[in-house]
């Protein structure tokens, strides 16, 4: 087995705490799956630029409560220069912001927006052992350990997200970051009938599976028995009947599967065993929601909508709208 770095043996032992017995066996190939060499050429680059950032002074106020993850840390002038420039060869930074010892991460999403939608819905998160599916750089992850969990995993296959999570984790440091965990897995990956998660998120994710239905099986079969499922995905107007199903793109993105509308999404989640089932938010995404910033410079949600008519994507198909769905496992 190769030697693991600090957050990685951390993981380690919060799956032996938590007694993730079955799972615990698995995570050695499952690294080093996630993170073989071969999966992106970058890669070496992103482990490099994480394993440079300077150590850092052990004081220092972390804020995992507030729309802005931040960390307040005393750095020097160069110290602040050379952390900048390593945090920029994780560029495109998409899911935050975040304020690490004054450097301010304005990412393409301002995910706070998706959480100030989630958040007032949910069961108290204090205690919690959470699974956040897809959860992207980990901004909502630390996010719900900001609401007082006591064990927060991400998995996501992205291996630049799995970096961009550990410099975030670099300042946020061992003591506050010691309950949230990143595995750069996908969500196949999970034990099958674990049965073991208080709260199940899976935000973004429901739309880019080709078997939305087997996905819905999987959130509950990873979810205690009483557990809270938390469903945000992009939904179409219409009735119980309404699916749609894209062509090859979507608001230029592939693999966008099955939009359904909010009261079919919520037939889904009946027909998968799910109760208490509730739609608590639904919206057109805004420009200002997720647009290009000094952090994410490529084309953003106003270059994949009509120029003339932003209710329509460029492809002629309804522009994004998101529901976050809560519901419950018998
Ligand atoms: C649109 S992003 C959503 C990120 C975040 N949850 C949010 O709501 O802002 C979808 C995420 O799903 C991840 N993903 C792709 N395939 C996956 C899989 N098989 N299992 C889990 N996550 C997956 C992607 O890497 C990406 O980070």
């Amino acid at each position: 087995m190769p030697l693991l770095n600090a957050p990685q043996r951390a993981l380690y032992h919060a799956f032996v705490e938590q007694g993730l017995d079955t799972w615990l066996a698995r995570l050695p190939e499952q690294f080093a799956r996630g993170l073989d060499r071969k999966r992106h050429g970058d890669l070496p680059a992103w482990e490099k630029a994480v394993a440079k950032l300077p150590p850092l002074p052990e004081e220092r106020a972390v804020h995992l409560d507030q729309d802005c993850v931040s960390v307040e840390v005393a750095l020097t002038d160069a110290e602040r220069r050379r952390c900048e420039n390593l945090l920029r060869k994780l560029m495109p930074w998409r899911k935050g912001p975040f304020c690490l010892g004054g450097i301010v991460i304005d990412t393409e999403w301002r995910s706070d927006w998706k959480w100030q939608r989630v958040a007032p819905h949910l069961s108290s998160l204090e205690g919690r052992r959470i699974l956040d599916v897809g959860g992207g750089s980990g901004y909502h992850a630390w996010r719900m350990a900001g609401k007082g969990a006591a064990f927060v995993l991400v998995i996501d296959p992205s291996p630049r997200f799995y970096y961009q999570f550990q410099a975030v984790r670099h300042f946020v440091g061992a003591a506050e970051g010691g309950r949230t965990h990143f595995l750069p897995v996908g969500i196949e990956d999970v034990p099958e009938k674990l049965a073991f998660f208080d709260t199940v998120f899976s935000m973004g994710v429901l739309y880019h599976r080709a078997s939305p239905l087997d996905h819905l099986v999987q959130l509950k079969d990873a979810l205690r028995p009483g557990g809270e499922l938390v469903l945000e995905t992009l939904v179409v107007e219409g009735d119980e009947s309404t699916v749609f199903m894209p062509g090859e793109r979507y608001a230029a993105m592939p693999n966008v599967y099955f939009l359904p509308s909010s009261a079919a999404l919520c037939h889904w989640l009946e027909r998968c065993g799910f109760q208490d089932i509730r739609v608590v938010d639904e919206a057109v995404t805004s420009l200002d929601e997720q647009r290009s910033t000094e952090w994410m410079t490529f084309q953003s949600l106003k270059d994949f909508l009509d120029s003339e008519d932003r209710s329509r994507t460029i492809e002629g198909h309804p522009a994004p709208r998101r529901a976050v769905i809560v519901a419950r496992k018998s």
